[in-house]
């Protein structure tokens, strides 16, 4: 179960500078529309988020891929994919170590490229014994040029060993008609799953790109999508002024933004196994909002470390944010502390070390509100597959539902494909549709470098 409390949002606490239920209330009408917007997007069959999750052939599909795999000895599977296409595994694989580490029936140990850094790829490739291991590359579009330039690296590698054997040493997760990789994959008989057609990167959560890693990590990839089904369904039951949380928070995070000038938004995340949502989050959050010269910025802080890193900066600094706090009731372990004989820590005595994180939190929360920096607070049970599901869908319907607040369009990412063609000419490849960037690019490098 996922709680939402937004006291340290409203003026009760904060005060002058703060909004009100009121403000909320008033944004109903464009609160109706976003929910209209999602629906008819989700009738089109435009976006996949909502009904995407209820195709269990996918789920057989992954397994039977898998228990394959696992079958013909594979014992590590190495996951190559940018942003959105491996931010949602890495993320199930951070918050769920504990229950990984528990699975006796384990499928594969799974490694990361989310970067094409050299000495992180060869470290990493290195050391692995060739006839266990599975490389996974994982692109929507299967054009995306970090991960196509890693599997000719890999390919090659492969093919030194297995010759045309190397095609049993690969899977490729992307669109089902499109792309080099779906066309490589079709003529070499590669393996080969779907990303649905309507479900972009940063959302793909719900797809075979994540879920195909978290199954081989030993995860309940059926429980996670129970979680994301009975959250999207508990919010489509309410009306978005019907204590709904998600539009509560859209409604929040836009009127901070639009009203009282919180450019920043502040994720921040209280526990060691919250760090990778946090930083999925983060990117669904900036790739989805950040666009028209529209959006706050959201920032990712990790609690209580970060409060001797940042905080001092969001107690003092500029008036300039809205903090999104996210914490566990139960942290899955506990430790009693035991300060006896220590009289300055008496009141530490017998006290959990999770209610110490807690209570760090709320320490936070109420300094916040005492200078008038407003806050809301997540509160996630404890971690499993299936909350990890709820708390998923809870943040990719927020994300469109401020979209459509922002008058943006949360699915598309104009600014990022803007960067690759960029890219693309500076690697020496040509492209008629790439005219203003070649020409952007001569400008530019016609002006000297100042550099020391
Ligand atoms: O969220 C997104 O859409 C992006 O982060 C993409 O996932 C990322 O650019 C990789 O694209 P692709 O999955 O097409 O390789």
């Amino acid at each position: 179960m996922v709680e939402f409390n937004f006291k340290f949002a409203l003026t009760p606490a904060i005060g002058e500078g703060g909004i009100s239920y009121g403000d909320i209330k008033l944004l109903k009408g464009k609160l109706t529309d976003a929910k209209g917007n999602l629906e008819k997007l989700r009738k089109d069959g435009v976006i996949g988020l909502y009904d995407v999750p209820e195709d269990r052939q996918v789920v057989k599909d992954i397994k039977n891929m898998a228990e394959k795999f696992f079958s013909d000895g594979i014992k590590t599977l190495f996951v190559f994919g940018m942003g959105g296409s491996s931010l949602g595994a890495i993320f199930l694989q951070n918050a769920l170590k504990q229950t990984i580490d528990k699975t006796v029936n384990k499928k594969m140990k799974v490694l990361f490229s989310e970067n094409i850094d050299p000495a992180y790829l060869s470290n990493n490739i290195e050391k692995l014994n060739l006839d266990e291991t599975l490389f996974c590359f994982v692109s929507k579009s299967g054009s995306t040029i970090e991960v196509v330039s890693q599997f000719f690296i890999i390919k090659e590698k492969l093919e030194n060993k297995f010759k045309d054997g190397y095609k049993e040493h690969m899977i490729f997760i992307t669109d089902k008609k499109s792309g080099f990789l779906r066309n490589f994959a079709d003529e070499n008989n590669i393996s080969v799953l779907d990303i649905a057609a309507n479900v972009g990167g940063r959302y793909s959560i719900i797809t075979a790109g994540s879920l195909f890693p978290a199954y081989c990590m030993g995860l309940d990839i059926d429980e996670f999508l129970n979680g994301v089904i009975s959250a999207r369904n508990n919010i489509l039951a309410k009306e978005p002024l019907d204590a709904n949380p998600v539009y509560t928070a859209a409604s929040i995070i836009y009127l901070y933004y639009t009203q009282r000038k919180r450019n920043m938004f502040l994720i921040d995340t209280y526990g060691d196994y919250l760090n990778e949502f946090g930083r999925w989050f983060r990117q669904l959050f900036a790739e989805s909002l950040g666009k028209d010269l529209k959006s706050p910025t959201p920032v990712k802080a990790t609690g209580a470390t970060d409060q001797h890193s940042q905080l001092q900066l969001y107690m003092d600094g500029p008036q300039d944010k809205l903090s999104c706090f996210i914490c566990l009731k139960d942290y899955g372990f506990d430790y009693n502390i035991n300060s006896k004989g220590f009289e300055k820590y008496a009141y530490l005595n017998g006290k959990k070390l999770s209610e110490l994180l807690l209570n760090e939190l709320s320490g936070v929360e109420l300094a916040l509100a005492m200078k008038g920096r407003p806050s809301f607070r997540i509160t996630v049970d404890k971690i499993n597959e299936f909350t990890m599901g709820e708390l998923s869908f809870i943040c990719m319907e927020m994300v469109p539902v401020l979209g459509n607040l922002l008058e943006i369009n949360p699915f598309d990412q104009p600014g990022v494909e803007k960067g690759k063609k960029f890219a693309y000419l500076l690697m020496g490849r040509t492209d008629s549709s790439f005219a203003s960037e070649m020409e952007e690019l001569k400008r530019l490098q016609k002006i000297e470098d100042v550099a020391f």
